[in-house]
């Protein structure tokens, strides 16, 4: 884990901004790759918030994740337009077939799977990425394939 010292000096630059807090997360996952529980007193210290509210925060946005992610990261879009032409059952399927739920990564840390709110490609659905690849009309097989392929 990051020690206090390291989150400190990533988010310093970023103190100057109005609303500085959703910056100084995106700061830090980006280098570490998810919100480190170490974060989250340095922010409040740092920011003056309580620590319940950083904690808020970092949950409320689906972008942060405080947890580190597997080697893959699909996302699979699970707005509106996508679930009219069967998203949920992708997703669903793929859940299952992989034994995780939403946020989480496969025992042998290879995948963890996110929902995302709209990829804009609403009229090609199904809709998922994979480590930011875009893929359209996808279904589980699909899915499936994609990620032996990428792995
Ligand atoms: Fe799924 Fe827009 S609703 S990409």
């Amino acid at each position: 884990a990051p020690l206090p010292e390291e989150i400190r000096d990533v988010i310093a630059p970023l103190t100057g901004l109005e609303g500085p807090l959703l910056p100084m997360l995106h700061a830090i996952q980006q280098v570490w790759g998810h919100v480190p529980q170490a974060a989250v007193p340095v922010l409040a210290d740092v920011l003056n918030l309580g620590r319940a509210e950083v904690h808020g925060v970092i949950s409320f946005y689906h972008d942060f994740r405080d947890h580190p992610t597997g080697r893959h990261v699909l996302k699979i879009c699970r707005a509106e337009a996508c679930q009219s032409v069967g998203g949920t059952a992708v997703a669903q399927e793929t859940l299952a077939r992989l034994g995780v739920d939403w946020h989480g990564t496969t025992a042998d840390g290879a995948v963890t799977v996110e929902p995302v709110y709209c990829l804009g490609l609403c009229a090609c659905g199904p809709a998922a990425m994979i480590d930011g690849r875009l893929l359209g009309r996808v279904d589980a097989a699909r899915l499936a394939a994609e990620l032996e392929a990428a792995s």
